[in-house]
């Protein structure tokens, strides 16, 4: 018979399979997701089975993460789908809490950074990395993994988590995984199936322009008319508006003066109402 993940909906049935888990003495992992998985989640569980013996994927469409007008309601949701791929790389675990499981009536407590969260999509999306932090704080404590895996994709994210997981000492490692893409270069990500077939070729310039902003901020160019010229190209490529596009250091996010082997660049963009972001190193 082929393997199929089991699911667990409540905290402590989580806490119950990971508690016996660790009476055998083996390490766990997580991966946060909102599910609608694609390879690059997957890639995710591949990375933490590396590090780990048992594999938790949690999916959760969390909805303190999601502005009023975003696209909470609309956000794909396809547990059978997501199973079935889990079930095909054999993970071990899938916790999928419902909205009350996570957020009981009464629910009072936020999680917010005083700096990192105002930069780059925390500009655009206010509240957007309180509502992460909580989730993923709550995620973390309910299942107490020895590691979790977040993808590089979603760069900010992965260094405001690191930081409130060092600031508030959660016992758990934090790892970064490599960005997956399409074969067209464009970032992999559950919200492109919003895109049309029209508005996916020109999606797909993001990460042609970011190479090439890339490569002469590395010949040593002017960043700030290579960011102001880059925006152009964007808005030429077909794109409706650019949230932000810039240089950044790595794991600070700082504004990047010159190049330096901690410079990434980083960009937000729309094609109508779907928000795409991408980064790369530039080192
Ligand atoms: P979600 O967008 O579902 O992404 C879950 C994890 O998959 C994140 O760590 C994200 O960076 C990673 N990921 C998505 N696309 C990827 C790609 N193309 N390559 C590599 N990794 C990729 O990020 C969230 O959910 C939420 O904010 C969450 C952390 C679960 C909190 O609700």
């Amino acid at each position: 018979m082929s393997f199929k993940t089991p699911i667990v909906r409540t905290v402590d049935d989580l806490r119950a399979v990971v508690h016996q888990w660790r009476q055998e003495g083996l390490k766990v992992a997580l991966v946060p997701t909102m599910g609608a998985l694609h390879k690059g989640h997957l890639s995710l569980v591949d990375f933490a089975r590396n590090h780990a013996d048992r594999v938790v994927v949690s999916i959760f469409v969390n909805p303190k993460q999601f502005g009023p007008n975003e696209d909470l309601d609309k956000y794909p949701r396809q547990e059978e789908a997501d199973i079935n791929a889990l079930s095909s790389i054999k993970t071990d675990l899938a916790f999928c809490p419902t909205v009350d499981e996570m957020y009981p009536k009464g629910f009072t407590t936020n999680i917010t950074l005083t700096s990192m969260t105002t930069v780059l999509c925390g500009a655009n999306r206010p509240g957007h990395f309180d509502g992460v932090a909580t989730v993923v704080t709550k995620l973390l404590l309910q299942c107490l993994p020895d590691v979790a895996v977040f993808g590089e994709k979603d760069y900010q994210q992965l260094q405001v988590i690191k930081r409130f997981v060092s600031d508030l000492d959660i016992p758990v490692s934090i790892l970064g995984a490599p960005l997956i893409r399409d074969g067209d270069g464009l970032a992999t990500s559950s919200r492109n199936v919003y895109l049309t077939e029209e508005e996916r070729s020109i999606a797909q310039y993001i990460p042609k322009i970011l190479q090439d902003m890339a490569k002469k901020a590395h010949q040593g160019q002017n960043l700030e008319s290579l960011m102001e010229d880059g925006a152009i190209d964007l808005i030429e490529a077909g794109f409706d508006s650019v949230d932000y596009l810039e240089f950044r250091e790595a794991s600070t996010l700082l504004t990047s003066q010159t190049v330096t082997n901690e410079t990434r660049l980083f960009v937000a963009a729309k094609i109508g109402k779907t928000r795409l972001i991408d980064n790369i190193p530039v080192a």
